[in-house]
């Protein structure tokens, strides 16, 4: 069982946000990485519909023997946070509570923003999470474009920015001192969001604080795999074009991200 990967899973490429934090700190692990990229964007699709998926994406892992389960997708973290942990027997991570602790230790004013994509907002999951915080206020903006934006490999330039100033208007009003970025493609636009933001607030990556859920769970139950064998085999899969995969994944994950399979349903 220690030998066994940890299995990630995202609608598409921001989930390889997690699995770079994970494989950061934790080069020994093996990791099988499941992109659902001929279904996404998940961000503007009804709930249910990012449920069924969700669920169709992590049953097929843990069918293939992941010895943990990353949820590397806020909109699939919200869509199926009350039951993904009893339905499956090995241990599921998300990003939604793990950023969300870390905001609530991080606010000094108690104000604190969340943006994300229309599903995980309309879901309330990061509302829900944050009721057990009664001292924070939570200010919620959906950001539909900047999927979009990073997708199209634009990180900086003027039309990003103008949308960002528009977007975090709203939070800039209410004075928060916390953001989260809840959505796994947005540690990729930290630069323009601390340019529009400035220093005084604090941004947490839910990238970051989900691998440290990670490696907290593997060394607390001992699933550690020893570091002195052979060098771990990661395998990457996308039920979408390798090829794409493979270009824009290397944006996220970075240049060792070289084989990818094409995973198909038939036959599963
Ligand atoms: N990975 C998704 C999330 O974190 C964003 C991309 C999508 O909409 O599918 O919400």
């Amino acid at each position: 069982m220690r030998d066994a990967p940890i299995g990630i899973f995202d609608s598409g490429f921001g989930g390889l946000t997690v699995a770079r934090a994970v494989l950061d700190q934790l080069p020994h692990e093996p990791v099988l990485y499941l992109g659902d990229s001929a279904r996404q964007p998940y961000g503007p699709k009804p709930i249910g519909e990012v449920r069924e998926y969700a669920l169709e994406c992590l049953d097929h892992l843990v069918g293939r023997g992941v010895k943990v389960l990353v949820i590397a997708c806020n909109s699939a973290s919200a869509a199926v946070l009350r039951d993904a942990r009893e339905r499956y027997e090995v241990p599921v991570v998300e990003v939604i509570l793990p950023a969300t602790r870390r905001a609530v230790a991080a606010s000094r004013n108690g104000h604190v923003g969340v943006i994300c994509t229309e599903a995980t907002a309309v879901s309330q999951a990061y509302e829900d999470a944050f009721a057990a915080a009664p001292q924070i206020t939570l200010h919620t903006q959906p950001c539909p474009l900047f999927v979009e934006f990073v997708e199209r490999g634009i990180t900086s330039g003027p039309e990003l920015l103008t949308v960002a100033f528009e977007y975090l208007a709203p939070l800039v009003d209410q004075s928060i001192d916390t953001l989260v970025l809840g959505c796994t493609h947005y540690p990729l636009l930290t630069g323009v969001l601390s340019y529009v933001l400035g220093d005084d607030v604090t941004l947490v990556s839910s990238a970051d604080e989900t691998a440290k859920d990670v490696y907290r769970l593997l060394v607390r139950h001992r699933m550690q795999r020893p570091a002195a064998t052979s060098p771990p085999v990661h395998r990457f899969l996308t039920t979408g074009q390798p090829k794409e995969f493979r270009a824009l994944g290397q944006r996220f994950f970075g240049p060792e991200l070289d084989r990818v399979d094409q995973f198909s349903w038939v036959g599963v």
